[in-house]
């Protein structure tokens, strides 16, 4: 690829390609760092009006997005003046055959069906976006499951109201892959999503991140901090699961059980809590075993075990040791 630091007015003729007029290109580029790795047989670039003459139809709906108010009106730098070659690459070449399959290396396209290698795809954006928030973004989950940027974002349309997504919103951008997180937040005790109360991207940073699970916060119990920060203590008297990690007794997105609890009461308790002699694994009165005929015991009425120990997240309280108070 060439990215020429001056270029004399270039006269391109098109005709051959079934585009009837030559088309006058002054406007170019002064000395822009070159994005991508050489695309191939030193393309140059034309100018967005060549490429408009071809893609009116493109064009009217890239009007409408951030990049296009942007690299027209407000262009920081060269590389954003150049426009459409910005993210397709150079584009001389593809014009000299825009239809014949074989020359479709000469641009960089972004539908599958083009064939473009994904890594130069995400290349190209990254040549403008590869800080903040897209940092982790090689080497994270989605990289290297082989997605590209255009399987969340399609910048040639507003179709969200922020982040030039291709669903209307992030929750349905990200359900197109993630089937069982869409079944997850619709079972009966859920995370306000579908109430609009928030979106994946208030735990997830989906370019990746050095949290497992593409968390944005440093852990999973910090996530959940950062909204409930009741929860981070100090208490007196901690109950060690809820410090080390809330998903021991909570699903992140939804569950059947009250309150997204992963297991129904008093199981839930007993998992971790069954000392025979104790009263922590009773289920039943002595003999009162499932048809058994004796009354169940009142430790799994209600709230179960929370009827006496109420405050399952940690108590203040000096009395507190058991977590009743
Ligand atoms: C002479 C007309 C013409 C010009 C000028 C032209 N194109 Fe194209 N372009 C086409 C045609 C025709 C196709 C469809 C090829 C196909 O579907 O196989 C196409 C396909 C594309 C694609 C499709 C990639 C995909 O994923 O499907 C992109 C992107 C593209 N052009 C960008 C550009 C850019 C950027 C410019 C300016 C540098 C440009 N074109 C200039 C005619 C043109
Ligand atoms: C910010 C990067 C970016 C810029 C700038 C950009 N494109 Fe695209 N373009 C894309 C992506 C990503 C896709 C794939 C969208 C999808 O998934 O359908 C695409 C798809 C296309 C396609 C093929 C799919 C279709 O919609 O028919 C054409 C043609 C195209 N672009 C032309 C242009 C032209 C012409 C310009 C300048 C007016 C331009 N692009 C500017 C990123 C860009
Ligand atoms: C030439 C530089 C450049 C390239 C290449 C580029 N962008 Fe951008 N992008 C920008 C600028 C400038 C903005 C405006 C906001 C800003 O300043 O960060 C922006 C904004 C965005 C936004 C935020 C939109 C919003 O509504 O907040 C998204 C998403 C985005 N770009 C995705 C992409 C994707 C995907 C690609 C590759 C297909 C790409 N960009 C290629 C420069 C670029
Ligand atoms: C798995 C889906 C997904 C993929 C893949 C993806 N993004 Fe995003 N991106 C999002 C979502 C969701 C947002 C948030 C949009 C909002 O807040 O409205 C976003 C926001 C952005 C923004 C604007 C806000 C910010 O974080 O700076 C930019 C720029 C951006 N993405 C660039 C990229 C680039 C570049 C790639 C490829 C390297 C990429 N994205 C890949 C889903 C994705
Ligand atoms: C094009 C398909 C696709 C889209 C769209 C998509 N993902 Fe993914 N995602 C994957 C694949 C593939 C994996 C890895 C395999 C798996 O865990 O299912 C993955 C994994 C994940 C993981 C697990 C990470 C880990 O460490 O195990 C999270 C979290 C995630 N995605 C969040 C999101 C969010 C948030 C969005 C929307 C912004 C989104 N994804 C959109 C395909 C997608
Ligand atoms: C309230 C915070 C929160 C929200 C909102 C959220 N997640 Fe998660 N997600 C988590 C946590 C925490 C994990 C567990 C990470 C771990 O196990 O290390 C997780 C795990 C995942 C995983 C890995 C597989 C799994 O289920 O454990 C995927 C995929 C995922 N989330 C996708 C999504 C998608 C898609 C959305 C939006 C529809 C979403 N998440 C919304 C917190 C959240
Ligand atoms: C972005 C803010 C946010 C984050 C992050 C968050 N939550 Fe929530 N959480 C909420 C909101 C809002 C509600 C709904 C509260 C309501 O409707 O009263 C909720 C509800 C809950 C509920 C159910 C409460 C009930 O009354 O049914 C539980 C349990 C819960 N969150 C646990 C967690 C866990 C565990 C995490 C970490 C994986 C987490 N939350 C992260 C905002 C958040
Ligand atoms: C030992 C199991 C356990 C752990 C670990 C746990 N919780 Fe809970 N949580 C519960 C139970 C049981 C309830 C239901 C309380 C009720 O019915 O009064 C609950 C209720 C909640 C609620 C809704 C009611 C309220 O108290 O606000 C939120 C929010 C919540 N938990 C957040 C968290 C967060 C955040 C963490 C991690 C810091 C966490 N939980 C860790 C068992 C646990
Ligand atoms: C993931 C395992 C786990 C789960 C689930 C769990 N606990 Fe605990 N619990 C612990 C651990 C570990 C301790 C600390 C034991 C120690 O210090 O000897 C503890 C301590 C306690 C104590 C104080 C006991 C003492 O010896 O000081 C009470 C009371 C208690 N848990 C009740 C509950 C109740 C009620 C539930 C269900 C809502 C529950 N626990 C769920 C692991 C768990
Ligand atoms: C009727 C009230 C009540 C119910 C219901 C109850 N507990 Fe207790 N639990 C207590 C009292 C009181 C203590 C304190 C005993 C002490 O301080 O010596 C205690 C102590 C504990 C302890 C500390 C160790 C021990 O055995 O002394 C654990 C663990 C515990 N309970 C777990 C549970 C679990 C799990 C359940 C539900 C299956 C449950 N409790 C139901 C009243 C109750």
């Amino acid at each position: 690829m060439k990215f020429p630091s001056s270029l004399p007015p270039l006269r391109l003729a098109l005709a051959a390609s079934g585009f009837a007029a030559a088309v006058l290109v002054t406007s170019i580029v002064a000395n822009p760092k070159p994005p991508v790795p050489a695309l191939n047989n030193g393309a140059e670039y034309v100018g967005e009006a060549i490429c408009i003459a071809c893609h009116q139809p493109q064009n009217t709906q890239f009007t409408h997005t951030l990049h296009a108010n942007v690299f027209r009106l407000n262009p920081k730098n060269e590389q954003e003046k150049i426009s459409c070659e910005a993210c397709h690459g150079p584009g001389s070449n593809h014009l000299k055959d825009p239809v014949s399959p074989s020359n479709r290396s000469s641009l960089v396209g972004f539908t599958r069906e083009w064939g473009t290698p994904v890594a130069l795809q995400t290349a190209m954006c990254q040549s403008c976006h590869a800080g903040a928030g897209q940092t982790f973004w090689d080497g994270s989950v989605h990289a290297t499951n082989n997605l590209s940027c255009s399987d969340c974002h399609n910048p040639m349309a507003k179709l969200s109201s922020g982040g030039l997504l291709k669903k209307p919103s992030i929750n349905e951008t990200c359900y197109t892959c993630h089937q069982q997180q869409r079944a997850e937040f619709a079972k009966r005790s859920h995370m306000p999503l579908l109430e609009g109360k928030m979106t994946c991207v208030d735990c997830h940073n989906p370019h990746g991140s050095t949290t497992k699970g593409m968390l944005k916060a440093d852990s999973i119990n910090e996530t959940c901090y950062s909204c409930h920060a009741e929860k981070r203590g100090p208490y007196l008297w901690e109950h060690a699961p809820v410090r080390d990690n809330c998903l021991s007794c909570h699903n992140p997105h939804g569950s059947n059980h009250d309150k997204l609890l992963n297991v129904a009461r008093p199981f839930l308790c007993q998992q971790c809590h069954g000392n025979a002699q104790g009263h922590q694994s009773t289920l039943f009165n002595a003999g009162g075993a499932i048809g058994g005929g004796g009354a169940p015991s009142t430790r799994i009425f209600g709230r179960s075990c929370q009827n006496c120990h109420s405050q399952v997240h940690g108590s203040n309280h000096p009395g507190g040791a058991r977590l009743q108070r």
